[in-house]
C-alpha cells in the first residue's frame, strides 16, 4: 500500500532533507534503501542489533518487510547472535563468524555488543548509530546510495566517548550478508606481471579470504569480489559485487555460515592491526561499495564502470563539471625504450617521433634525478640529474610543448634508496624496527609517510617540482612491499596506527597536491597494478595495470582488470617484439589492437620504427582516437574470454546512446583449421540501423555493410575466411546511421 512508508521523524529541525532513497517506517523499524534496480533492507531487531533483511532487485514502493526477527537458536553450540547477520556485529555475545568490529578495552574487557541509538540525515547520506550495551563505544554507520547505479556506499566511523583509552583489534567497513544457497566467488588475484586472473570457485563452507598484508593493495589480491547465484556466467544471473575503497593492507572474508547464509566483510586487514583509540578519539574505516545485478558478470561490471566514471574518478579544473572524466590522452612513454638512460637528446628524438604519430603527451619514466643510473641509487633526491640534463628540464618540455604535446614525469615519491642523500640525511624516515635489520627489495626502503615530517617532505617536494615546470602529469610509482612496519616515534602500543596513518597521508598528499596544481593529471603505478582500488581511484586519473606489456599475455589481464575497473583508467603500451618478458613476436597491428582495448599508450622505441610501421602506428593512432569514447567509457561486453588457453577472444563496447559500437577479434594460434566463431553482438538498438567498417582486418565477403542492430545481434558479425594463423587481430566499428 502506497504511503505506508513513513517518512522518518528527526529528532532535529535543522536536518537537511530525507534523501529520497531512503525510507524508514517507525512502526517496524525498517530502514530500506532504494537505487536504480536495487533495493537494500535492514531492520532494528526485537534485541536493538541492526539486522540486514534483504539485497537485491529494486521491490515496489509498495512493498513491506516486517519488523527484524533475529535468527533463532540453532543448538547450543550455534545461538542466535552467531546466526543473526547484523550489519556490523561486534565480537561478543557467542559471535563466532566474522564480526565486524573486536575491542579490548582498558579492563581486559573483550565483549562488545552493539545496539540501535538513532538514525538521522546527512547531506551526502544517511546514517545510523549504534552503541554498546554497557560501555561508550559508539558507532555510526553510514550509508551513500548511488540513485543511478544503485551502488551502495558504506563505511563506519568508531568512537570512544569513554574515559579509557580502548584498542581496537579489528574494524570492517561494512559486512553484507545473502541469503542461504549456493553460489560462486569471483576474485581478482595474480602477481607482478601477471595481475588481475579472474578466479571462480564455489562458495563452500568456512572462509574464503583475499587480502593485503603488505601495507598497500597489492598485486597478489585485489580488493573487489563478485558472488554469482548458483554457476558464474558471463550473460545471466544475479550478481552481488563489492570494492573496497583502501589502499592500505585490507581483507575481505567470504563465510558460508553454520547455515548456508553467506557473510562478507571487508575493511582494514585485522592482522597486526591494534589502533587505540583514545577518549573522544575517532576511527573511520574506508568505504565499502556494494552494488547488485541481473544480468551475470557482465551486467555487474557494466553497472560498476559507470559507476566508477560519473561518481569515482576525479576531475579536472578542465572538466570539472562534467559527467564523465576527461579521455585519456594518447602518451609516449619512454621507460622500455631507454629504461634508466635518459638525457635531453635522446628523450628530445623520441619526443619528435612521438608527435609525428599522433601522441598528445609524453612521458618521461624513471633515471632523470638524482644519481640515478640504475635501480641501486637516487630515490629520495628529486633534483635533476645534471649530467643528464645540464639545464634542467625546461628544454625538454619546451620543446615537447612545441611539438603540440603535454609532458609528463615519473615519480617514485614514497621510497628512498640507501644509496641517497635523503636516506643519508634521514636514516630514521623508514618503515623499520630499531636495531633490526631493514630489508631491502629492489635496493629500496620504504619511507613512513604516516611521520607528519615525511608526510611534509613528500608533499613540498612534489609541490615545487610541479610549481617549477611546466608538467600535466605524474606517473606515480611505489615498487616495493613494506617490511619492519615499525614506527618509532610512538609509544609502542599506538605504533599500530601506521597502517591507517600511511594510506590516510597518501591520500592526503594527492588530495592537496591536486587543489594546488588542478591541471595535473596522476596515474597509479605499482610495479603494474599493485595499486588499483576505489581508494586511491579518488585521487587518480589512470593506473598502469602490469609492467607485463605482451599484447596476448595483457588480453588477459585486461579481461580480468575489466570485471572490476574501467577500460577508461587501464592503460596499455604498444611495445617493441619480441618481447622482453616472453620473447614473443607479434605484428605491430596485434599490439595496437591489444593495446586499443584500453587507453592507448606507446612505450616502443618509436625512433626504430621502419616508415611501414610508422605509417600503420599513425593509422591506428587516428582511428582510435576516433573511437575512442565509445571503448573507455561505453558499455563493455566480453564477447568472447581469453581465459583458460581460449583460441580466440572478442570484446565489444557500446556507447551509452547505442550510436557507436566497436569491436576486437584476437587469435591465439588457429587448430586444426577452426574459423573465428560468429560474433553475436549485444546491446546495439536492434530497430537502428549501423554501418560497419573496419579498422584492421575484413569481415567475411558476404557481409552487409549496413544492417540492423537486430542483425548484427542477432545474425551476428563474421570475420573473413582468411582470419587464421598466430596472434591475428580484426577490429571493426558500428556507426548507427
Ligand atoms: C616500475 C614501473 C615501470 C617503470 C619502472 C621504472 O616497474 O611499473 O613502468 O616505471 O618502475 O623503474
Amino acid at each position: 500500500m502506497a504511503g505506508m512508508w513513513a517518512v522518518a521523524a528527526l529528532a532535529a529541525a535543522a536536518q537537511p532533507a530525507q534523501p529520497a532513497w531512503v525510507r524508514f517506517d517507525a512502526a517496524t523499524k525498517v530502514f530500506r534503501l532504494d537505487g536504480g534496480e536495487v533495493s537494500y533492507v535492514f531492520g532494528v531487531n526485537t534485541r536493538g542489533e541492526l539486522q540486514q533483511l534483504y539485497w537485491g532487485g529494486r521491490l515496489a514502493p509498495t512493498d513491506n518487510f516486517p519488523a527484524a526477527q533475529p535468527m533463532p537458536e540453532w543448538s547450543s553450540f550455534d545461538g542466535s547472535y552467531t546466526n543473526t547477520p547484523q550489519e556490523y556485529a561486534g565480537w561478543g555475545a557467542g559471535m563466532y563468524n566474522e564480526p565486524a568490529l573486536k575491542i579490548t578495552f582498558s579492563d581486559g574487557n573483550r565483549d562488545l555488543v552493539l545496539h540501535y541509538v538513532s538514525h538521522t540525515q546527512t547531506d551526502d547520506g544517511f546514517e545510523v548509530v549504534l552503541k554498546d550495551i554497557e560501555r561508550p563505544i559508539y558507532v555510526t554507520l553510514h550509508y551513500g546510495m548511488d540513485g543511478e547505479s544503485g551502488v551502495l556506499a558504506r563505511s563506519a566511523t568508531i568512537e570512544n566517548r569513554g574515559t579509557e583509552p580502548v584498542t581496537i583489534e579489528q574494524a570492517a567497513a561494512a559486512a553484507w550478508a545473502l541469503p542461504a544457497g549456493n553460489y560462486t566467488l569471483n576474485t581478482l588475484t595474480g602477481r607482478w606481471a601477471g595481475e588481475f586472473t579472474l578466479n571462480q570457485e564455489a562458495i563452500d563452507h568456512g572462509a574464503q579470504v583475499i587480502e593485503s598484508r603488505r601495507g598497500s593493495t597489492g598485486h597478489q589480491a585485489n580488493p573487489w569480489f563478485a558472488i554469482q547465484a548458483g554457476a558464474a556466467d558471463e550473460n545471466h544471473g544475479e550478481v552481488w559485487f563489492g570494492a573496497l575503497a583502501w589502499s592500505g593492507s585490507w581483507r575481505i572474508t567470504v563465510e558460508r555460515d553454520q547455515l548456508d547464509a553467506i557473510r562478507i566483510t571487508g575493511g582494514f586487514n585485522p592482522f597486526d592491526f591494534g589502533y587505540v583509540l583514545k577518549p573522544d578519539e575517532k576511527l573511520e574505516t574506508p568505504v565499502f561499495y556494494g552494488g547488485y545485478a541481473r544480468d551475470g558478470l557482465g551486467g555487474a561490471s557494466r553497472v560498476l564502470h559507470r559507476f566508477e566514471l560519473e561518481k569515482i574518478l576525479p576531475r579536472t579544473n578542465e572538466n570539472s563539471d562534467a559527467r564523465m572524466p576527461r579521455l585519456r590522452p594518447v602518451l609516449y612513454n619512454s621507460w622500455e625504450a631507454t629504461e634508466f638512460n635518459v638525457n635531453e637528446a635522446g628523450q628530445m628524438a623520441l619526443a619528435e617521433k612521438a608527435a609525428a604519430l599522433g601522441v598528445d603527451r609524453f612521458v618521461m619514466d624513471d633515471g632523470w634525478f638524482g644519481q640515478r643510473k640504475n635501480d641501486h641509487a637516487g630515490l629520495g633526491d628529486w633534483y635533476v640529474n645534471p649530467q643528464k640534463f645540464p639545464h634542467g628540464l625546461k628544454p625538454l618540455i619546451d620543446k615537447v610543448h612545441a611539438l603540440g604535446m603535454d609532458f609528463g614525469l615519473w615519480v617514485e615519491p614514497e621510497m628512498v634508496n640507501l644509496d641517497s642523500d635523503l636516506y643519508r640525511a634521514h636514516p630514521d624516515w623508514v618503515l623499520h624496527f630499531k636495531g633490526r635489520p631493514e630489508t631491502e627489495q629492489r635496493n629500496q626502503l620504504v619511507l613512513n609517510l604516516a611521520r607528519p615530517d615525511v608526510r611534509d617532505f613528500v608533499l613540498n617536494t612534489l609541490d615545487r617540482l610541479l610549481s617549477e615546470n611546466d608538467i600535466a602529469f605524474l606517473k606515480w610509482d611505489y615498487n616495493r612491499n613494506w617490511s619492519e612496519p615499525g614506527w618509532d616515534q610512538l609509544p609502542p602500543a599506538e605504533q599500530k596506527a601506521v597502517y591507517v596513518d600511511y594510506t590516510r597521508n597518501l591520500y592526503s598528499i594527492l588530495s592537496e597536491l591536486r587543489r594546488r596544481h588542478p591541471k595535473v593529471e596522476i596515474e597509479s603505478c605499482s610495479g603494474g597494478g599493485g595499486r588499483v582500488d576505489l581508494g586511491i581511484l579518488r585521487y587518480v586519473d589512470e593506473v598502469w595495470p602490469s609492467d607485463n606489456t605482451d599484447p596476448f599475455d595483457r588480453l588477459s589481464i585486461q579481461d580480468g582488470f575489466t570485471y572490476a575497473y574501467t577500460p577508461q583508467i587501464m592503460m596499455a603500451w604498444v611495445t617493441d617484439s619480441p618481447h622482453w618478458l616472453n620473447h614473443r613476436s607479434t605484428s605491430l597491428a596485434y599490439r595496437f589492437l591489444s593495446s586499443m582495448q584500453g587507453s592507448l599508450g606507446i612505450g616502443a622505441d618509436i625512433t626504430k620504427w621502419t616508415p611501414e610501421e610508422t605509417a600503420t602506428a599513425k593509422r591506428l593512432i587516428a582511428a582510435y582516437k576516433e573511437v575512442q569514447a565509445t571503448i573507455a567509457q561505453g558499455d563493455l561486453y566480453r564477447l568472447i574470454s581469453p581465459r583458460d588457453g581460449s583460441e580466440f577472444s572478442s570484446t565489444e563496447t557500446v556507447r551509452a546512446d547505442k550510436s557507436q559500437a566497436v569491436v576486437f577479434a584476437f587469435i591465439h594460434s588457429t587448430q586444426e583449421g577452426r574459423g573465428f566463431p560468429l560474433l553475436k553482438l549485444e546491446g546495439l538498438d536492434p530497430a537502428a540501423e549501423y554501418v560497419l567498417s573496419p579498422i584492421e582486418g575484413k569481415a567475411r565477403a558476404d557481409t552487409p555493410q549496413t544492417a540492423s542492430g537486430a542483425w548484427w545481434m542477432h545474425h551476428g558479425l563474421a570475420m573473413d575466411e582468411n582470419f587464421r594463423g598466430d596472434f591475428q587481430a580484426a577490429a571493426f566499428r558500428l556507426d548507427r546511421k
